[in-house]
């Protein structure tokens, strides 16, 4: 005997008058069916609702209630549609309460919980306010098919959310579009706070990762007062927003070429006070119009920006030159060791960018950036490899785009996250400036 038609997410609870409460409550902890995970509840009327555990015969356990256990008490069984979870409860991993929590759903339809079906379920996802993002792999057995959509609401109840999306794989088609499908609920919107910085976007449409906070984190501490800066991988913000609002850029040329990133990023300029500072240039940066503008060009997009070295150097000041923001994924092979080595001379010269620099280079025409900490910590000899390759191209491209010599330094590799085994996402810091004519 349950109460008719159970809601998704309610938990069955028995209701009586608050003086019968501790005599009800002894009873069925005794009988091991309350429920420990719910907070009992006083319910509007002025009863009390004990939350129960699943299956039992009812009808005589209620009798036995009003008739020995309590006499001259009444009883109900009702549901909690809102149930609340108790201090016990919140005390318990997230994954081993949605565990738990299906399992005395399926149970309670019918269907037998299976190994199958625990290790079916997701180990990590994003919160994004109300909306849960699933990660891609879990939920495939084909038994949780036939218990859509309630399943959604029941995951949604036990973790606190009100919306549910899985994601995809980021597709491979430039516009890193995550082939996110909303689960429950009628949007994707969502809203987050970031270093007082507030993004909204369509998580179905556009990415966010996570994984770059600390670079964004970096950016707003850089020294960009007064600057016209380039975004050519703006999506919805992320770098352009922290150079305009903590690292006093004067003004961002942000390009993108998704749609609903680019509408994401008009609101998120607007929202920060900013949009006065910004352009969006909407569409393929590979065709950007502008050139000779830029003190820094930030290329955030990875596996790798190599398609938007050309369109960096071209947009660089031609007088000045300027900073670029290289990302890249960056493979490198397992070895027992890849810290760097000792103190001497000789090692120092085959690490130049684990050595922290704290004096300005003077004299050689590079700027204040040339002056930041420069500490990789556990570069590895891939990542040098890569940076002096990059190096050299930009320096050949400069020439070709500006004319005249030009110089490029490496300021600064930057781990941003692992991306896969023995793949780092990196951002490479390159001074870029021309050379004065000689006689
Ligand atoms: C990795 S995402 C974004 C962004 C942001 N930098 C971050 O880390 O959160 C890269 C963005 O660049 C955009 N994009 C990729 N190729 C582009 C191109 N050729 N022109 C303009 N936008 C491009 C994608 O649509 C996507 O929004």
């Amino acid at each position: 005997m349950e109460p008719e038609g159970r809601k998704p997410g309610a938990v069955v609870a028995v209701a009586t008058e608050p003086r019968f409460v501790q005599r009800y409550r002894a009873f069925l902890e005794q009988q091991q069916l309350l429920d420990g995970q719910h907070r009992v509840e006083k319910l509007p009327g002025g009863a009390v609702a004990l939350p129960v555990l699943g299956e039992a015969p009812w009808e005589r356990l209620l009798l036995e209630l009003r008739t020995r256990v309590a006499p001259g008490s009444t009883c109900v069984l009702t549901q909690l549609l809102h149930p609340v979870p108790s201090k016990k409860a919140r005390g318990c991993p997230p994954a081993q309460r949605l565990c738990r929590e299906l399992r005395r759903w399926v149970e309670g339809r019918g269907v037998a919980w299976s190994a199958d079906l625990e290790t079916d379920l997701p180990r990590s996802w994003q919160r994004h306010g109300d909306l849960l993002l699933l990660s891609e792999g879990c939920f495939r057995a084909k038994q949780w098919k036939d218990l859509e959509p309630e399943l959604w609401e029941t995951v949604a109840a036990a973790l606190g959310v009100q919306r549910v999306a899985r994601r995809g794989r980021v597709s491979r088609d430039g516009t890193r579009t995550p082939a996110v499908t909303l689960l429950l609920g009628d949007h994707g919107w969502v809203e987050h706070v970031d270093n007082g910085i507030r993004y909204t976007f369509d998580v179905t449409r556009c990415m966010f990762s996570f994984g770059n906070i600390p670079e964004k984190l970096r950016v707003a501490s850089l020294p960009c007062a007064g600057e016209v800066l380039v975004d050519l991988y703006a999506g919805i913000g992320y770098f352009t927003l922290p150079f305009l609002v903590h690292a006093g850029a004067a003004f961002v040329h942000a390009c993108e070429w998704n749609p609903h990133a680019a509408a994401a990023l008009k609101t998120n300029l607007e929202l920060n006070g900013v949009a006065d500072r910004c352009q969006i240039h909407f569409g393929d940066n590979r065709k950007l119009k502008l050139s000779n503008i830029a003190d820094r060009v930030n290329l955030g997009l990875i596996p790798s920006s190599e398609a938007g070295w050309p369109a960096a150097c071209q947009v660089l000041r031609q007088d000045a030159g300027g900073i670029l923001h290289i990302h890249q994924n960056v493979e490198s092979f397992p070895r027992k060791t890849c810290q760097p080595p000792g103190n001497s001379g000789v090692e120092e010269e085959q690490w130049p960018y684990l050595q922290q620099m704290n004096t300005k280079h003077g004299g050689n025409g590079m700027s204040r950036d040339s002056g930041r900490k420069i500490l990789a910590g556990t570069a590895k000899p891939e990542w040098q490899s890569w940076a002096e390759s990059a190096k050299t191209r930009i320096v050949a491209l400069l020439q070709q785009v500006h004319g005249g010599l030009w110089k490029t330094q490496v300021l600064h590799i930057h781990p941003v996250k692992s991306y896969a085994p023995h793949v780092d996402h990196l951002v490479l810091d390159l001074e870029c400036r021309p050379c004065p004519l000689v006689g």
